[in-house]
C-alpha cells in the first residue's frame, strides 16, 4: 500500500483489472497541456487524461498572456473547452505541482505524467540596480493587465514618469509597448483587467523606448505585430536612419530568413519623418545596437528607478562551416543614458524546477529528448525517466507561438505512443488516478476547481462584461476566483 504523510490509499479500491484504463496527468492547461490531452485521446481509446493545473482558471497563457486586445487569438479555447469536456478528461484547477501535491505522488497515482506547466519566472539581466522600485519583468506586467491574481497587486506607477525603457525586441516588448501606447478607449473594449484599465487611463506615459541590443536586422518580432504597433492612433514613431544601414552579414541574415527581412522592410518605411511629435501625440523610439548597462537611481526618489544606463555595441557575425551562424552584439565602451520611471525586461521567460524533476538550469528546461524525460542528460548513456513526458515551453524553451505547441503536443504524443507500443506503459499494475488524486488532495483540504466551476467563473466574469460593453470583465483576486467557482 502506497502511503504519504498521514494519507494512504485503499489498495483495495484499486486491484489489477483486465480492463483498466491507463491514466495519464498532464501538469498545466496551457497550449502544451490541452494539445497533448487531445491527442492522447484521439490516439487512445482506452486512456483517462486529467489536466491539472495551478490556477483556478484553465488555457495559461491563452488567458494571462495573449493581448486583450488580440481577441481572435483566444478562439483556441474553445477547442481546449471540448477536450476538458471529454468523457475520458478531467480538468482539476486549483492543483498546484509542487505544493498541492508532488511529483512522486502524482507518478504513483498515475501511470504517466506529462508535465507541461510553461515558463513562470524570467530571465534576468543581472546588471546594477535591477532592485530599484519601477522596474518589472515583462511576465508580470503582461500578467498584471491580463488578470492572473498572482500580479494583481503590482500596482504599476505609470503618473510619475513620461517615460517607459523596455529592454528587448521580441513580440512580447511589442504587446507591452502597445498596452502603454494605445488610446485607453479603444482598450476599454477588451477584456483588459478594469485595474488596469483604470491605471492606463490616468498614465502619463508618452514615451516608449523599444530597446535592442543587436539591429533591425535581428528583431526578434514578426511583421504582422510590427505592423500593429507601427500603426498607433497619434504615434510618432522614431528611427535612427543610420541604424538601419546593413552589412553583408545583415543581408545574408535577409536572405536567409523572410521574417527576418520583412520586419526590417518595416522598419526602413517606418524611419523617423523629418516634423517633430504633434501637440498630443505619443512617441515610440526604436533604439538598436544598445545594450542595457545600469539601471540609474532616482535623484528626487531614493530608491526608484531614475533612468538607464546603455552601452552602444557592433555586431560581430560568427562563421561556421563557411556559413554566418549569428550575429552578436559586443559592446564598445560608449554610453548612452535615457530618463525613465519605468522599465519592463522583456528579455525571455524560464521555467522553474520542481522537486524530484531533472532540470538542466542552464538552458531552463526539463533535459528531454523529443519529451521523453531525460533522468540523467549528463552521462554518455542517455537515460529516460520511464512514465515521465513534457511538452510545452518546459520542453523546448519559452519561446513559439500557440501552434507550435501543437507540433511539440505530436513528438511528445509520439513517445508515449511508441511506449505503450513497445509494453513499457500499460495498465497492468493500475493506478488509482482521478479518484487517489482526489482523496490527496481532500484529505489536504485543497479546494479543486473542475471544469464545470471553471464555467461559472466564466459565465460570470461575461455577465459583468456585458454589463459593460466588454467581452468579459475577469476576476482577478484568487478569494474572488475561488468564491465564484464554488457557488
Ligand atoms: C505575453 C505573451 C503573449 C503571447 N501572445 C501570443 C499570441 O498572441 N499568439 C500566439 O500564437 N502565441 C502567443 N504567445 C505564445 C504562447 O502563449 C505560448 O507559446 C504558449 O502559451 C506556451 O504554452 P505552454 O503550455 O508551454 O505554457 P503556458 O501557456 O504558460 O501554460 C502553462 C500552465 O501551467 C500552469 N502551471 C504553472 N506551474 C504549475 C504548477 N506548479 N502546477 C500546476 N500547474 C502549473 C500555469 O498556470 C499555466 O496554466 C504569447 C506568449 C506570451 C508570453
Ligand atoms: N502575437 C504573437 O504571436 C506573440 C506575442 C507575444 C509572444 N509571442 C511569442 O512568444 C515567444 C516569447 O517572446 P519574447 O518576446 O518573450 O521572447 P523572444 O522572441 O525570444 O525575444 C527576446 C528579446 O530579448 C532580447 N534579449 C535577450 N537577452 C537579452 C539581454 N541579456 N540583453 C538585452 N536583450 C536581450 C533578445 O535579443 P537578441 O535577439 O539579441 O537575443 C530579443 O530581442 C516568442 O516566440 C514570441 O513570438 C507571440
Amino acid at each position: 500500500m502506497a502511503s504519504f504523510g498521514k494519507f494512504r490509499w485503499i489498495s483495495r479500491r484499486f486491484t489489477a483489472h483486465p480492463s483498466a484504463p491507463l491514466r495519464i496527468c498532464v501538469v498545466g492547461s496551457g497550449p502544451g497541456g490541452f494539445y497533448t490531452a487531445e491527442k492522447i485521446l484521439k490516439a487512445h481509446e482506452k486512456v483517462e487524461v486529467d489536466v491539472i493545473d495551478r490556477l483556478p482558471t484553465p488555457f495559461g497563457l491563452v488567458r494571462s498572456g495573449v493581448a486583450p486586445d488580440h481577441p481572435e487569438t483566444k478562439i483556441v479555447t474553445n477547442q481546449f473547452s471540448r477536450v476538458a469536456q471529454n468523457e475520458r478528461c478531467s480538468f482539476f484547477g486549483n492543483v498546484c505541482l509542487g505544493s498541492s501535491v508532488t511529483l512522486p505522488e502524482l507518478r504513483e497515482m498515475y501511470n504517466a505524467v506529462v508535465l507541461a506547466y510553461g515558463a513562470e519566472s524570467d530571465r534576468c539581466l543581472g546588471i546594477p540596480g535591477e532592485e530599484l522600485a519601477g522596474i518589472y519583468a515583462a511576465r508580470e506586467f503582461v500578467w498584471w493587465y491580463n488578470g492572473h491574481p498572482d500580479c494583481r497587486n503590482l500596482d504599476p506607477d505609470l503618473k510619475s514618469t513620461d517615460t517607459a525603457v523596455i529592454f528587448g525586441q521580441g513580440n512580447v516588448a511589442l504587446d507591452v509597448a502597445r498596452i502603454l501606447l494605445r488610446p485607453t478607449a479603444e482598450l476599454a473594449r477588451t477584456d483588459i483587467a478594469s485595474h488596469a484599465l483604470a491605471a492606463l487611463e490616468e498614465s502619463s506615459i508618452r514615451k516608449v523606448y523599444l530597446v535592442g541590443r543587436r539591429g533591425p536586422v535581428q528583431a526578434a518580432c514578426t511583421a504582422k505585430e510590427l505592423r500593429e504597433v507601427l500603426g498607433i492612433k497619434d504615434l510618432h514613431i522614431h528611427i535612427q536612419p543610420a541604424d538601419l544601414v546593413t552589412t553583408p552579414a545583415d543581408e545574408i541574415e535577409m536572405k536567409n530568413n523572410r521574417i527576418r527581412k520583412r520586419v526590417y522592410e518595416l522598419l526602413s518605411k517606418a524611419v523617423t519623418p523629418a516634423h517633430a511629435p504633434y501637440p498630443g501625440e505619443r512617441e515610440l523610439h526604436f533604439v538598436f545596437f544598445h545594450k542595457p548597462d545600469k539601471f540609474l537611481e532616482s535623484n528626487d526618489r531614493s530608491g526608484h528607478l531614475g533612468g538607464v544606463q546603455l552601452e552602444k555595441t557592433i555586431l560581430k557575425a560568427f562563421v561556421g562551416d563557411d556559413e554566418l551562424v549569428k550575429q552578436v552584439a559586443v559592446g564598445t565602451g560608449v554610453y548612452a543614458e535615457i530618463s525613465c520611471g519605468l522599465s519592463l525586461k522583456s528579455i525571455g521567460y524560464k521555467s522553474i524546477a520542481i522537486d524530484g524533476l531533472p532540470f538542466d538550469s542552464d538552458k531552463g528546461i526539463v533535459p528531454n529528448v523529443g519529451g521523453r524525460v531525460l533522468a540523467d542528460a549528463s552521462k554518455d548513456h542517455m537515460q529516460y525517466d520511464t512514465g515521465l513526458y513534457v511538452c510545452g515551453w518546459l520542453k523546448r524553451g519559452p519561446t513559439g507561438i500557440i501552434g507550435t505547441n501543437l507540433y511539440c503536443a505530436e513528438e511528445t504524443l509520439a513517445c508515449i505512443s511508441d511506449d505503450v507500443d513497445k509494453g513499457i506503459l500499460t495498465s497492468n499494475s493500475p493506478k488509482p488516478g482521478r479518484d487517489g488524486l482526489l482523496q490527496l488532495l481532500d484529505s489536504r483540504n485543497t479546494r479543486v476547481v473542475t471544469f464545470d466551476a471553471w464555467e461559472k467563473i466564466d459565465t460570470e466574469e461575461k455577465r459583468r462584461g456585458n454589463l459593460k460593453n466588454r467581452p468579459r470583465e475577469k476576476l482577478t483576486t484568487w478569494e474572488e476566483l475561488l468564491k465564484v467557482a464554488s457557488e
